[in-house]
């Protein structure tokens, strides 16, 4: 069996990091993986597969940064030859970003099934270009693997067949579990003993330049009770040139994206992390760090729910009220969700072992064993 990994954005590397270490033990699958190129930078890409012990992709589509119709087309233009020529027998597309709704968009035509690994999280807010992609990707995947209980609410609202959906729980926390042990070396020496860590790159933040300065201006003043360490996304840092920013920069420690195993190691220590983005709600939501998302929805609602996540919207006041509490002890606690254990990869393995026996019984493939089943 051959599978096709497509990834193109930091988030997805992580993601398919346990994937395709899960797939490395069955016999008989054959993996190729495939990088789109959506990043390109070292920091926000090379670094990732250095430290995941991933392999180099064997293919780069290199469609670098574009409009979103750009992107998304470049994609699917590249792709679509891979697909034709490489003849997989399943595509497994990671999360949100545009590469993997590209990708399924081309697999969909040419009849090649996909797997959707993050499917059925929604924030039910179409402004955000992740909710298409998220919508787009779950409609045209034919197998679909969750990782929490609310998506698969959603698909089964949407429609979804039940035997589609696999809830196999967060790959994402799979990474966390593996690398965690790993993390104590990564400290930089002159880390503060308490610290508010932020990243924020989501359009609805980073492109409304008045709010990014309110923003600035408001992290400047809680770095006076606690220092503010700011890794700045490169989006972030094109916007940062335009910000005019009265000051709030010099007591904010800006600093390059950093890999995975350093920003892990910084969360684990944080006194609150202050973020937009949707993989950090679920890491701190498994570490119990308090987290304040600068959002007004989430896809992501167990972390909510269930974690540690608050979600502050674009409210300073509450912002500067959350943290207040924070640095008061008075912290939201929360539990780990049901599947966030280190092994959902494994799971999707095993449903790829069944997958493959049933397409052998239909005689799509020539060899029904993977291995995996026996291994789980
Ligand atoms: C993308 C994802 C977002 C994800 C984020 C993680 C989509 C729609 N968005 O947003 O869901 O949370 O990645 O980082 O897919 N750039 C560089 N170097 C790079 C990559 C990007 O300089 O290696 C710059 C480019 O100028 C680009 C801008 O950052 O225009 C934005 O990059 P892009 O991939 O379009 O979207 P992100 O904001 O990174």
């Amino acid at each position: 069996m051959h599978i096709l990994h497509v990834v193109g954005a930091r988030p997805n590397f992580m993601k398919v990091a346990p994937v395709y270490r899960a797939l490395t033990d069955c016999d008989g699958v054959r993996q190729t993986l495939l990088h789109t190129g959506q990043h390109y930078d070292f920091n926000m890409s090379d670094v990732f597969f250095q430290q995941l012990g991933l392999p180099a992709p064997d293919i780069n589509l290199q469609v670098g940064s574009g409009s979103h119709a750009q992107q998304t087309a470049q994609i699917i233009s590249r792709f679509e030859p891979v697909v034709t020529d490489r003849k997989p027998d399943l595509v497994l597309v990671y999360g949100d970003v545009n590469s993997p709704v590209a990708a399924a968009l081309v697999c969909v035509k040419l009849q090649v099934p996909v797997g959707h690994v993050e499917a059925g999280l929604r924030s039910f807010d179409r402004a955000m270009p992740e909710e298409i992609n998220r919508l787009v990707t779950d409609r045209i995947s034919n197998l679909l693997f969750t990782p929490s209980s609310d998506g698969n609410d959603n698909l089964a609202r949407e429609g979804v067949a039940a035997e589609k959906v696999h809830f196999v729980g967060n790959v994402m926390i799979d990474t966390l579990v593996r690398m965690l042990p790993r993390t104590a070396e990564r400290v930089p020496a002159n880390t503060p003993s308490r610290y508010a860590l932020v990243t924020l790159h989501r359009p609805s933040n980073v492109d409304d330049i008045a709010w990014l300065e309110q923003m600035l201006r408001e992290l400047s003043e809680i770095s006076a009770e606690l220092p503010v360490l700011f890794p700045v996304h490169p989006r972030t840092r094109q916007r940062l040139h335009g910000a005019s920013l009265n000051g709030a920069r010099r007591s904010l420690q800006l600093m390059d994206p950093l890999p995975y195993l350093d920003f892990l190691a910084l969360q684990t220590r944080a006194t609150v992390v202050i973020t937009d983005s949707g993989g950090i709600q679920e890491e701190t939501t498994y570490l119990g760090i308090p987290c304040l998302t600068v959002r007004e929805t989430t896809e992501r609602p167990i972390t909510a729910e269930m974690g540690t996540n608050t979600l502050v919207g674009r409210g300073i006041p509450r912002i500067r009220m959350e943290v207040q509490k924070i640095l008061h002890g008075e912290s939201k606690q929360g539990k780990v969700p049901p599947l966030w254990d280190g092994h959902a990869a494994e799971r999707i393995a095993t449903v790829l072992a069944g997958a493959r026996a049933a397409a052998w019984e239909a005689g799509r493939v020539s060899n029904a064993s993977s291995g995996c089943s026996d291994r789980l």
